[in-house]
C-alpha cells in the first residue's frame, strides 16, 4: 500500500507559468474588485462583465503551461498515493498530468446551468458568451465557487486531507476560508512541508516545515528527497 500524500496548492505554483496570482503586487485584486466579477451579487448585476472576467482568465490558462512544480508532483505518483486539492480553477496540474485533483473553488474550462449546479458543461476554446444557453435554458455561468457561495468538495477535501501521511502546502496565502481551514486536518501527517517565498503560517500553526522558496524550485527539490528517503 503506498504512502498518502496529500498536496493543497494555490494561485502561488501557477505564477512561474504566468499565470497571475491574487494577492501578490499587482495580483488580480489589484485590478478588479471582487464584488464586480466573483460574486453572485455580481453575476446578476453584470453577467457580461463576469463573463469577459474569466474569458480572460481562462484564455491566460490556455495559453499557460505546467512548470516544474506540477511536473515534479507527477513524479510523486511512482512510489506515492498523490491526492492534489488545489485552490486554482486552471487545469495545469491535470496537463502536466496528475491524475487525482480536486478543485475547490472550480474549473476555468467549465461551465453550468444558473438554475440548476448539477448541469455542468465542458467549455471547448476560450469564450463563455452571454446567451449561451445550457439545457434548461438558463444562462451557462462559469462553474467556479464565488465568494459567498458554499464549497461542495470541502467535506472530500477535509477527509482526504485527515488521511494524509505527508502533507505539502505550495503558493497559498491561506487568507481564504473554508479552503484554509484544510491544514488544520492534516492531523495523522509525519511530515507536513509548506513551498512559498514569503512562507507564513497562521500563528496557532507550528509543525510545517517552511521552504521559502518559489515552487518551481523548491517543489522538485522536495520530490527527489522524499523519493530517495521513503521506500
Ligand atoms: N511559488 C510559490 N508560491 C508563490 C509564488 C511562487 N513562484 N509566487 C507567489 N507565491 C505565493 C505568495 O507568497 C502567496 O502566499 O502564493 C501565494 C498566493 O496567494 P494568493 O494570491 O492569496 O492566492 P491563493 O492563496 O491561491 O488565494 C486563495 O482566494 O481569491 C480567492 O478563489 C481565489 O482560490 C483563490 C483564493
Amino acid at each position: 500500500m503506498k504512502k498518502r500524500i496529500v498536496v493543497f496548492t494555490g494561485a502561488g505554483i501557477s505564477a512561474e507559468s504566468g499565470i497571475k496570482t491574487f494577492r501578490d503586487s499587482d495580483g488580480l485584486w489589484e485590478n478588479y474588485r471582487i464584488e464586480d466579477v466573483a460574486t453572485p451579487e455580481a453575476w446578476r448585476k453584470d453577467p457580461k462583465l463576469v463573463l469577459d472576467f474569466y474569458n480572460q482568465r481562462r484564455k491566460q490558462a490556455l495559453n499557460a503551461k505546467p512548470n516544474l512544480a506540477h511536473l515534479a508532483l507527477v513524479e510523486l505518483e511512482k512510489k506515492f498515493e498523490v491526492r492534489i486539492i488545489t485552490q486554482n480553477v486552471d487545469d495545469l496540474h491535470e496537463r502536466a498530468g496528475s491524475s487525482n485533483v480536486i478543485h475547490l473553488h472550480g474549473q476555468l474550462n467549465k461551465s453550468r446551468s444558473s438554475l440548476n449546479p448539477k448541469l455542468i458543461y465542458n467549455i471547448d476554446g476560450e469564450e463563455l458568451n452571454f446567451g449561451d444557453l445550457a439545457e434548461d435554458n438558463s444562462q451557462l455561468r462559469p462553474h467556479i465557487v464565488w465568494f459567498g457561495e458554499n464549497v461542495p468538495a470541502m467535506e472530500d477535501a477535509m477527509y482526504i486531507a485527515q488521511t494524509a501521511k505527508i502533507f505539502i502546502v505550495i503558493g497559498t496565502s491561506l487568507a481564504v476560508y473554508p479552503a484554509a481551514s484544510l491544514v488544520d486536518y492534516a492531523i495523522s501527517a509525519e511530515k507536513k512541508i509548506l513551498v512559498d517565498p514569503k512562507a507564513e503560517l497562521p500563528y496557532h500553526i507550528d509543525d510545517f516545515e517552511l521552504i521559502r522558496s518559489n515552487a518551481g524550485e523548491g517543489v522538485p527539490k522536495i520530490v527527489k528527497q522524499l523519493l530517495e528517503e521513503f521506500i
